[in-house]
């Protein structure tokens, strides 16, 4: 197999099927949480786009979507925890309960960046669901995720909204690439 073959088909790391049973757990426990209180749920674009779309399906209560664009300062595949707003919120989060949906958790400077962010909005309360976590990679370790899918070692993993240089987010289940 050439190298190229390899780059374009990326090797399954968690298959289609148990993203859609994790997503739909991750679902219940929200459900259980916040019963039938609105909750405004917040998109960070563009990783995030599957995961969240999946998850809303699945959460009971009314639901205001929300979308944040965010670029982030380092290279494609490391993250400075400086990060530029390319999109910014439609509506007002004072006094709403808010939830980001994260598609992956690398250092977490990126989602703490985004938790402060929200903070001087003063919602009610700001909770965090996180697809994947990779644990050994955090440097902000008073991050606080609330909903975890998957926590995966330290791979570049793309599929389901993930990409590698604005490639392969359509991919059904999450894979890792070898380049
Ligand atoms: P962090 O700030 O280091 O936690 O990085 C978070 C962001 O980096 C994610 O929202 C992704 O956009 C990107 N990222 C980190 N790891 C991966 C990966 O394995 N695949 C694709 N993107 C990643």
């Amino acid at each position: 197999m050439s190298d190229e073959v390899k780059f374009y088909e990326p090797t399954v790391y968690i298959p289609e099927a148990e993203i859609k049973t994790r997503v739909r757990e991750l679902a219940e426990k929200i459900n259980e949480e916040f019963g039938g209180s609105e909750l405004t749920v917040i998109c960070t674009l563009k990783g995030s786009i599957v995961f969240f779309a999946d998850l809303i399906r699945h959460l009971n209560m009314p639901v205001v979507c929300e979308f944040l664009g965010m670029s982030s300062y380092g290279n494609h595949t490391t993250s400075t925890g400086e990060v530029k707003v390319t999109l910014d919120l439609n509506e007002p989060l004072i006094g709403k309960n808010v939830l980001v949906v994260e598609d992956i958790v690398d250092s977490g400077l990126t989602l703490n960046y985004v938790i402060e962010y929200l903070k001087v909005r003063k919602p009610a309360s700001v909770k965090t669901a996180a697809l994947l976590l990779k644990p050994d990679a955090l440097k902000a370790h008073q991050l606080q995720i609330d909903y975890v899918g998957f926590q995966i070692p330290n791979k570049f993993v793309v599929g389901y909204g993930l990409d590698y240089a604005e490639k392969f987010r359509g991919l059904p289940y999450i894979g890792v690439i070898e380049t």
